[in-house]
C-alpha cells in the first residue's frame, strides 16, 4: 500500500526533478549560514564593495511583491540579508534568490543590475524561479574570478549565450533552464572543464551540439531539453564516464543513437531522448546498461525489433518507447523493481494479450498499451494484485468483455483511457475510485444510461456507443455524448415527452 502511494506522488518526471534539483552547494551552504549564525560577530560590517553592488540589484528590481528582498538596507550587516552569505569573513560568497512559489502575485520583475560584478568573492550565485526577471545572459559573470556555481532557473532572460562563455573556467554548474536563450550553443563551452552539471533546457536554442562537449569528462548530469536543436547526437560520450543523468528531450535531433554511447553502460541512470526524430533501431548496447531508471526514447522513429537482451536493464523503473515504429516480438522483462511507469503505445506491435511479465509486475502504477495489437476480454485480465494502478491506456485495441469488476477493484485509479475497443456493458453498473479523473470510453459498444457519479470527473469521454436517456446534469460539452443511440438533455437537445 505504501509502496503505491509512493508510486503514485513520484512520478517519472517528478522524481527525476527531485533527483537533478538536489544541489550540493545549496545544503553545503546552508550548514555555513547555520553555523555562522550560531556565532555572530557584533558590530559586524560588510565591505563596502558588496553592500553597493547588492543595493544597486535591489534597485534594478522593480518589482517585489513576497518582499524577498525587504530585509537588504543600506547601512546594516549585509552578511545577514536574506539570501546573502558570507561564510568566509565579510564578503559576500552565495547569492540566492529563489522564490518557492508558483503563484503570478510573488514573481520578481526588472533587471540584474552589472554592479553585482562589484561582488569580487562570489563564488555561487543562485537566482530560481524569479519569473520576470528579463535582460541578456549577464555579462557581470565574466568579471567574477571565484564563480564556481551559477543557476539562473526559470527567468525571463534573452538573447545569444556569449561567444567567450568558456572563460568561466571556474564553473561546475551552469544552469539557465527555463528562460528565452536563443541562438547555438557556443563551442568555446568545452573549455568549462570541470563542469558537472550542465542544464540549458527550456530555452529557444538552435544549431548543433557541439563536438567540443566531449572534452567535459566530468559530467554527471547534462540536460539539453525543450530546445530547437538539431542534427545528429554527435559520438561524443567515450569520455563521459561519469554521466548519470542525459535529457535531450523535445529538440530535432536526427539519425541513429551514436555508438560512443554505449561507453555510458555502467553509471547512466536517466536517458532521455523523447520528441525527438531519432532513428535506426534501438541499439542492443543498452541492456548492458546497469544502472539504468529512467529510458525514455518515445514520439521518435525507431524501428525494428527491440533487442532480446532489454531484461537484462534489472535496475530499469520507467520504460517510454511510445508512438515510435517498433516491432514484435517484445521481450519479457523482469520487472521486480520500485516504481515501474511502462509505455509501449502506438507503435507496430501485435501483442495479442497484455503480456504475463506486465500482468505479474508486482508495482507497476502506469500501465500504457495503447495500440498495442491487444485482442483479449478484459474480464481475463486477472491482476496479481489490485490497487495497483493510477494510471491506464489501453486505448485502440480490440479488447471485449465488461471493465466493471476491474474498476470496482482499483481504488487508486486516476486515469482510465480505453477509447476504440469493443468493450459492451451497461454503464449503470460502472463503479469507480474517488481517485478517478479521467475516464475515456469512446468509440465502444457501452449502452445503458449515464449515471450522475460521472459529474464529479474532470475528463470524460463517452462518444460513440449505445448510450440512451436523459444526461443527469453535468458541466461536460456536448462533444463528449455525441454519436450515441438516444441520449438527450443539455448538452445534447431536449428529451422527446
Ligand atoms: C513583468 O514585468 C513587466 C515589466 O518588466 C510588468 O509590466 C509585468 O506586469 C510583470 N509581470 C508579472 C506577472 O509580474
Ligand atoms: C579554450 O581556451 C583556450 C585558452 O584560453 C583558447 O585558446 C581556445 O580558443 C578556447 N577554445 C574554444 C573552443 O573557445
Ligand atoms: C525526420 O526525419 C525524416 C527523415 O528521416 C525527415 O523526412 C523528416 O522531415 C524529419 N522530420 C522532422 C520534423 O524533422
Ligand atoms: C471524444 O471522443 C471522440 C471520439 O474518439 C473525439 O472525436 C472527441 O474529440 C473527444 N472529445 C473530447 C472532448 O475529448
Amino acid at each position: 500500500m505504501n509502496l503505491v502511494l509512493l508510486s503514485a506522488s513520484l512520478q517519472k518526471k517528478h522524481y527525476h526533478e527531485l533527483i537533478s534539483s538536489i544541489s550540493p552547494h545549496l545544503f553545503i551552504f546552508t550548514a555555513v549560514i547555520f553555523l555562522w549564525h550560531l556565532n555572530p560577530t557584533t558590530a559586524a560590517t560588510c565591505h563596502p564593495d558588496d553592500e553597493v553592488g547588492l543595493l544597486a540589484f535591489k534597485s534594478g528590481i522593480t518589482e517585489d511583491p513576497s518582499g524577498i528582498l525587504s530585509s537588504w538596507k543600506k547601512g546594516t550587516y549585509c552578511c545577514s540579508w536574506d539570501g546573502v552569505s558570507c561564510p568566509n569573513g565579510n564578503r559576500v560568497a552565495v547569492l540566492t534568490v529563489r522564490i518557492e512559489s508558483n503563484d503570478a502575485g510573488s514573481f520578481l520583475s526588472g533587471t540584474i543590475s552589472p554592479s553585482l560584478a562589484k561582488l569580487r568573492h562570489l563564488e555561487g550565485i543562485v537566482f530560481i524561479n524569479l519569473k520576470n526577471i528579463t535582460g541578456p545572459f549577464p555579462q557581470f559573470l565574466f568579471r567574477l574570478p571565484h564563480l564556481m556555481y551559477v543557476y539562473l532557473e526559470n527567468n525571463r532572460l534573452s538573447g545569444p549565450l556569449r561567444a567567450n562563455i568558456g572563460t568561466l573556467s571556474h564553473l561546475d554548474t551552469l544552469t539557465i533552464k527555463g528562460n528565452q536563450f536563443s541562438g547555438p550553443i557556443r563551442s568555446s563551452i568545452s573549455n568549462l572543464t570541470r563542469l558537472n552539471y550542465l542544464n540549458l533546457g527550456g530555452n529557444l536554442l538552435t544549431g548543433t551540439i557541439p563536438l567540443g562537449i566531449a572534452n567535459l569528462k566530468l559530467m554527471s548530469n547534462l540536460n539539453l531539453d525543450g530546445n530547437r536543436l538539431s542534427g545528429t547526437i554527435p559520438d561524443i560520450f567515450k569520455s563521459m564516464t561519469m554521466l548519470r543523468i542525459l535529457t535531450l528531450s523535445r529538440n530535432g535531433f536526427s539519425g541513429k543513437l551514436p555508438p560512443s554511447m554505449a561507453s555510458l553502460a555502467p553509471v547512466l541512470a536517466f536517458l532521455e531522448l523523447g520528441q525527438n526524430n531519432l532513428s535506426g533501431s534501438i541499439p542492443s548496447y543498452l541492456s548492458r546498461f546497469k544502472a539504468l531508471d529512467t529510458l525514455d526514447l518515445s514520439k521518435n522513429r525507431f524501428s525494428g525489433a527491440v533487442p532480446k537482451s532489454l531484461p537484462m536493464l534489472t535496475k530499469i523503473a520507467n520504460i517510454d518507447l511510445s508512438h515510435n515504429l517498433l516491432t514484435d516480438p517484445f521481450p519479457v522483462l523482469n520487472v521486480k523493481n520500485d516504481i515501474l511507469t511502462l509505455d509501449l503505445s502506438y507503435n507496430k506491435f501485435h501483442m495479442g494479450t497484455i503480456p504475463e511479465w506486465v500482468t505479474s509486475a508486482t508495482i507497476l502504477s502506469s500501465l500504457k498499451l495503447a495500440k498495442c495489437g491487444i485482442k483479449m476480454s478484459i474480464d481475463h485480465w486477472k491482476t496479481r494484485q489490485t490497487d495497483l494502478y493510477v494510471s491506464i491506456d489501453l486505448s485502440e485495441n480490440e479488447i471485449s468483455g465488461s471493465p466493471v469488476r476491474f474498476l470496482k477493484e482499483e481504488g487508486q485509479l486516476r486515469e482510465f483511457r480505453v477509447s476504440g475497443n469493443k468493450l459492451r456493458f451497461d454503464l449503470r453498473k460502472l463503479t469507480f475510485s474517488k481517485t478517478l479523473e479521467t475516464l475515456h470510453l469512446s468509440r465502444n459498444l457501452v449502452f445503458g444510461k449515464v449515471p450522475a457519479r460521472v459529474a464529479g470527473l474532470k475528463t470524460l469521454n463517452l462518444s460513440q456507443n449505445h448510450l440512451c436517456g436523459k444526461l443527469p446534469s453535468m458541466k461536460f460539452p456536448a462533444s463528449v455524448f455525441t454519436g450515441n443511440d438516444c441520449l438527450c438533455g443539455s448538452p445534447l437537445g431536449p428529451c422527446k415527452v
